[in-house]
């Protein structure tokens, strides 16, 4: 029953004005069913992901801040992390399964990281000992137009605007930006990589891929203003997460099957000014259903 991921990938945007009536019961009960059945990630750090509505007999606050509008259903995801551990690329990576499995029924949503009350969120989801909640979304029937707000949000955050490939996928080192005839077939799964969301539309992924070993090492270039850990888990990672989930899945659709790696592959890494880039998984081609476009060597 195989979704068209390279569509839906393309055509998933973030809302945030929604039509303001219940879930119909067909949409509630596929994700249920999905959520029941959500496959591991690669790193088989559970995710619990959670249905919650805005009149939960709780009477707390599902607050946003404003910035989600008529929504009346949420996603609340949440993963048990040691803190120096791949949690937050696991749930990434799981969270970003249900965003596009959602965007398949027709429905919409936004990752909200930041901007929603947490712990309201938490209570209602019933957070468990050694668990973190850090991100929700909306999910439902959206508003045709774009709100004012809305408009004012994808502007700030250049949301329509990803960085060019030149900034994003190097050949063999970071002194050669790869150009798509390289990459052939993988091509579009790089392309699925450069619209994938992330906090504030950073992109903070970096990917080097070795022909010569059928490799694609990713990186993560940390922004100065994210080193720390004020929200008490690393944002960032959950963007390497919807990476990786974007990249496999458009790759196991062009007909590559890969598997994860954490084996540093030591590229030389260059200063930059403004954060600092490390390395953090790799993924490696180990069948293939059709021969690619174009080698290189
Ligand atoms: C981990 C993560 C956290 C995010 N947190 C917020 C948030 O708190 N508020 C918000 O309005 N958008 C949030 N976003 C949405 C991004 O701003 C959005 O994905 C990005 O601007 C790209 O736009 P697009 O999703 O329409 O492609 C978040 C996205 C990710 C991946």
């Amino acid at each position: 029953m195989g979704l068209d991921y390279l569509s839906l990938i393309r055509e998933r945007i973030s809302h945030r004005s929604f039509v303001n009536a219940p879930l119909l019961p067909d949409y509630r009960e596929s994700l249920e069913i999905f959520i029941q059945n959500l496959p591991e990630n690669p790193f088989n750090i559970p995710v619990r992901l959670k249905l919650i509505d805005r009149e939960d007999k709780h009477k707390v606050k599902l607050g946003t801040y404003g910035v989600i509008k008529g929504a009346r259903t949420f996603i609340v995801g949440l993963v048990e992390s040691g803190g120096d551990d791949n949690a937050m690329e696991a749930y990434g990576y799981s969270f970003e399964e249900i965003i596009i499995f959602a965007q398949s029924l027709g429905l919409g949503t936004c990752w909200i990281g930041g901007t929603f009350a947490r712990s309201n969120f938490a209570n209602v989801a019933r957070i468990k000992n050694g668990e973190i909640l850090p991100c929700i979304t909306p999910v439902g029937i959206t508003q045709k137009k774009l709100s004012f707000l809305e408009r004012i949000l994808r502007t700030a955050a250049r949301s329509s605007k990803r960085k060019p490939w030149s900034k994003l996928f190097y050949l063999n080192n970071f002194d050669t930006p790869l150009q798509p005839e390289q990459a052939g077939d993988f091509s579009e799964a790089l392309n699925m990589v450069q619209i994938a969301p992330s906090a504030s539309n950073n992109q903070p992924w970096r990917i080097v891929y070795d022909p010569s070993q059928s490799c694609f090492h990713f990186y993560l270039h940390t922004l100065n203003g994210y080193v720390g850990n004020k929200l008490g888990f690393k944002i960032q990672r959950i963007d390497i997460g919807i990476a990786m989930y974007h990249f496999e899945a458009a790759a196991a659709q062009l007909g590559f099957n890969g598997k994860w790696e954490i084996k540093d592959p030591e590229i030389f890494i260059p200063h930059y000014h403004d954060g600092i880039l490390s390395y953090m998984i790799t993924w490696v081609l180990s069948d293939r259903t059709r021969e690619p476009t174009m080698t290189v060597d």
